[in-house]
């Protein structure tokens, strides 16, 4: 009887401003738009396949929806939030275009499918620019490896200088990182796969549909297997979530990385200008707020997983409105880190590694006092027992203000009858990084198959994704 409402005859008043402002989504969720057409699309082929609608409303149907695509595409749809969401302000548009057919396009669906259908094909195309955008990273990160096989510098435990490393090796560190991130997102991409339209408000439909068909259509692998359990869950969410927020922490690393190499105290990299900020006081500051705000982003997509981690929390099966607050995480996590990835790519593609600084600081600290003991064991002394002769020299070398290799053989002689003077040539970082030959290890050729290696799989993938589209 009602025409106020969008709810039909049970209502017969207009739902109150401030409840039509607290309960619309259509302000996020209309970023769902291309992905509720091409559903709708979808199923009003299936309607018309099984016989549920005749052809002339589904052909009406499928006309007015595409139009509406364009008009979404073209900035032009005038959205409304006394609709509430996108889907009903896209059905209301395909009345108003096609008249009573449009009416007809709900038949057998319920919003609570509709929209885990149309979230799940955004979350899959989103998974897949998140993918790309990691394998962007990485890319960049390799060009820099590959042009510093040769440089040298300390590797750190504890922020303590450890032992020397090739610079290419501590980069393919950050390529390994990012591999494992992106098989999180190929590995949880196969639980999003999953078509929940045709499993209606919680129980499907009495009419004669077909769920593989529409599934297939939409590019999924299978349609979810039970309706009840199609609309309530939400975890392909929270796992999307929780691999930004991995990522995320991840990324963080590698931001925290650059900003203490970037400063005065390592100078092991300088961004370049077009990736570094000035301030607004001091005119000789240069600051990497790039890799700054990676590392302080990483807060809010934590965050964005918490958040739908507790809305999902104890939610009884099947739809809860609740479930409407699983989008702005997804969005944000998601954009954040798509946007991280690309800038962070641009900062480390376009930084200046300083190969002498990281030198230079290889020379101090006894970085291979791990080489004198080695030495030892060579000769036969038991390792606990070179270490501690070797810790000896190191504490005489410090207390002289110096470093192992400026004590000079005589006095390594002097601590171990099994030292000879070939022992200063043990203390050349190149020869520690060279002896460390070892599966995974930082000598020349382990670190070129390496790279070798990554740099085979990233082309691969670039050419596989390049024939495929994704939009967002
Ligand atoms: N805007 C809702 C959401 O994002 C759509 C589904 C609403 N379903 C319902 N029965 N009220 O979850």
């Amino acid at each position: 009887m009602s025409t106020r409402t969008p709810w039909g005859g049970r209502f017969s008043e207009a739902p109150d401003a401030l409840v039509q402002r607290f309960t619309q989504s259509v302000s996020f969720d209309r970023r769902l738009a291309p992905f509720d057409i091409r559903q709708s699309i979808a199923h009003a082929r299936m309607l018309g396949r099984t016989g549920i609608l005749a052809q002339p409303d589904v052909d009406a149907i499928v006309r007015g929806l595409e139009q509406i695509g364009r008009e979404v595409e073209a900035g032009t749809f005038a959205w409304s939030e006394a609709l509430e969401d996108v889907h009903m302000n896209i059905e209301a548009r395909l009345t108003e275009l096609v008249g009573l057919a449009g009416a007809r396009l709900h038949t057998a669906r319920s919003r609570n499918d509709q929209v885990a259908t149309s979230f799940r094909l955004w979350c899959k195309d989103a998974v897949r620019a998140v993918m790309a955008a990691l394998d962007g990273l990485a890319v960049a990160i390799l060009g820099q490896a590959r042009s510093h096989v040769e440089t040298l510098l300390p590797g750190y435990t504890h922020l303590q200088r450890a032992q020397p490393l090739r610079l290419a090796h501590h980069l393919l560190a950050w390529v390994e990182m990012l591999e494992r991130d992106r098989g999180r997102f190929v590995d949880l991409l196969a639980r999003v796969d999953e078509c929940p339209l045709g499993s209606g408000a919680l129980a499907t439909t009495t009419h004669p549909i077909d769920r593989e068909g529409v599934a297939h259509e939409l590019g999924f692998s299978r349609p979810c297997r039970n309706s009840v359990d199609a609309v309530s869950s939400r975890d392909f969410a929270l796992e999307l979530l929780a691999a930004c927020a991995i990522a995320m922490t991840n990324l963080s690393r590698i931001g925290e990385e650059l900003v203490i190499w970037s400063s005065a105290e390592f100078g092991f990299v300088e961004l370049s200008d077009a990736f570094a900020t000035g301030s607004s006081i001091m005119p000789q500051k240069k600051n990497p707020d790039v890799p700054e705000l990676v590392r302080g982003k990483t807060g809010r997509i934590v965050g964005d997983l918490v958040s739908l981690l507790v809305t999902v929390k104890g939610l009884p099966f099947a739809y809860d409105r609740d479930l409407q607050e699983d989008k702005e995480p997804v969005f944000d996590a998601t954009d954040t880190l798509v946007a991280c990835l690309g800038v962070l790519a641009g900062a480390i593609g376009s930084a200046r590694f300083d190969a002498a600084r990281m030198r230079a600081a290889l020379e101090q600290g006894s970085v291979t006092a791990t080489e004198a003991a080695d030495y030892l064991v060579a000769k036969g002394v038991p390792f606990r027992e070179a270490h501690a002769v070797v810790g000896a020299l190191v504490a005489r070398a410090v207390a002289q203000g110096t470093d192992l290799t400026a004590l000079g053989a005589p006095v390594f002689r002097q601590a171990h009858p099994a030292f000879d003077d070939d022992v200063m040539s043990w203390l050349d970082p190149e020869r520690a990084v060279e002896r460390r030959d070892v599966l995974g290890g930082p000598a020349r050729g382990r670190v070129l198959a390496a790279l070798d290696e990554a740099e085979a799989r990233l082309h691969e993938r670039g050419d596989e994704s390049s024939c495929t589209t994704s939009s967002t």
